[in-house]
């Protein structure tokens, strides 16, 4: 089952926002979250089974360790997933939590219709005494669609909470808390800081995949705005931004480029060499995470990583601040 909260007229009319925001900015910058039509959603799964990506594997192999021992910790009754995508890993805690015999309900949220489509499809087929409720719809704007319940658990995996600068994610995590009960309990994926010779590759790798991923928020724009960007005159760029500890993805134009949007009558020129923001890629160290966190009214109740400290899991709880 999908629940819309996100129509095609309501991304088309968000995207004409960012994109003129974005464009019309100095420097120019476009949100991640465009990269995410059909083909970014593969490109991205294509991108987690590459050799230098280490994020998802190193995660996925944290919760198989963990994941009796959350499902003993939380005993969900509802699990909701945020920034969902194929919801691959997830499976780990839907069948430990199975096990254990407290959920009903699985809740996967994402912005993008087509990956969470595939995904319903499969973990209703795979998992048929499960209500699967996948809500279409943008984690920033619709966490008032999550359902009501009790012992509910949001997960939020792959560390996609780096890729909001920082006050969108101070923003989003008051929000959060302000949808759950006190005792309700948040499942958060961070990677973490570690030697950028580790990092960079992961987010420019040899075979060229994310590279793609990169220039697909081009052909997004082209193809909903009618513009006319020349999506092979941009160099993709990955660069570790060691003060802020996070990765800067950018696209870089070779040569001079005049770029029309047609659908918002706007023109915009790039100078050769210039380069925008397309996303940031934030890396955590425990103690910063947990005073996040506290500000926004949750506890870290247990800290989870692997040998080599790549990549966090944290099992977070929803209290009231003094
Ligand atoms: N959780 C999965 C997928 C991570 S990719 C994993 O760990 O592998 C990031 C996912 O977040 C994509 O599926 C993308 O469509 C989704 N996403 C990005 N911005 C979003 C937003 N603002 N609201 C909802 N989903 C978003
Ligand atoms: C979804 N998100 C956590 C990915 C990341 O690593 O920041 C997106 C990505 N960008 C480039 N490669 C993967």
């Amino acid at each position: 089952m999908l629940e819309i909260h996100l129509d095609e007229d309501d991304i088309d009319r968000e995207l004409r926002a960012d994109v003129r925001t974005g464009l019309t900015a100095t420097p120019k910058w476009l949100p991640p979250k465009w990269f995410y039509d059909a083909r970014g959603s593969e490109l991205f799964e294509k991108i987690t089974r590459l050799p230098e990506y280490y994020p998802t594997r190193t995660e996925r192999s944290i919760l198989a360790e963990r994941a009796t021992e959350f499902a003993r910790i939380t005993e969900a009754k509802t699990l909701v997933e945020l920034g969902s995508g194929s919801s691959e890993k997830t499976r780990l805690l839907l069948d430990a939590l199975l096990h254990r015999g407290t959920l009903g309900a699985f809740v996967p949220l994402d912005v993008s219709g087509a990956a969470l489509e595939e995904a319903v499809y499969g973990l209703t087929a795979d998992y048929p005494g499960l209500v699967v409720r996948g809500v279409v719809g943008d984690m920033t704007r619709h966490l008032q669609h999550i359902p009501e319940g009790d012992n509910r658990v949001v997960a939020f995996l792959g560390g996609t909470i780096g890729n909001l600068v920082p006050a969108e994610r101070a923003t989003f995590l008051s929000a959060l808390r302000g949808v759950l009960h006190e005792g309700e309990w948040l499942l958060l994926g961070t990677d973490l800081v570690k030697d950028p010779a580790i990092v960079v590759p992961a987010y420019d790798d040899a075979a060229g995949v994310t590279a793609d991923f990169n220039r697909n928020v081009l052909r997004v724009i082209n193809q909903r705005l009618a513009a006319d960007f020349d999506v092979d005159a941009f160099a993709h760029v990955a660069l570790w931004d060691a003060e802020r500890e996070w990765i800067e993805m950018r696209l870089r134009a070779g040569s001079a480029q005049r770029v029309h949007i047609r659908e918002l009558g706007l023109t915009v020129d790039f100078a050769a060499g210039e380069e925008m923001r397309t996303e940031i890629s934030a890396k955590f160290r425990r103690d910063g995470l947990e005073a996040e966190l506290a500000r926004a009214g949750f506890a870290l109740r247990h800290w989870w990583t692997d040998p080599a400290e790549l990549f966090g899991v944290s099992l977070v709880q929803a209290v009231t601040v003094a």
